[in-house]
């Protein structure tokens, strides 16, 4: 199901968390363009974006969590930079009518 999400005016490597479906989805730009993940670690299960006010960032088209510091590749998810060896939840996102839409099951 497509669901709209935030409009497509983020600046490279910002992000927004948007709550969908009861699911809190962080949104994000890099330079191959936008990306959308769940917003939970793999590492404790803590949210990506932010960390007692400090922001999760976004660095080298690598997502890099404010916790511990590890690092995803937010286009496929796969863990890239320990402490997390699983892979994130990564969703399927398009670009249409000025807006981001992404997919959840
Ligand atoms: S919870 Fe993300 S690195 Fe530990």
């Amino acid at each position: 199901m497509w669901m709209k999400a935030i409009p497509a005016e983020l600046a490279e490597n910002e992000f927004r968390t948007v709550e969908l479906n009861g699911q809190r989805v962080l949104i994000g730009r890099a330079s191959k363009g936008y990306f959308a993940v769940i917003d939970q670690c793999s590492h404790q299960k803590l949210p990506l974006s932010e960390a007692n006010g400090l922001p999760g960032r976004i660095h080298n088209n690598l997502l890099e969590c404010p916790h511990h510091g590890a690092k995803f590749d937010p286009y496929t998810g796969q863990a890239r930079g320990l402490p997390a060896i699983r892979p994130i939840k990564t969703l399927k996102i398009k670009e249409e009518g000025g807006y981001i839409w992404v997919a959840l099951e």
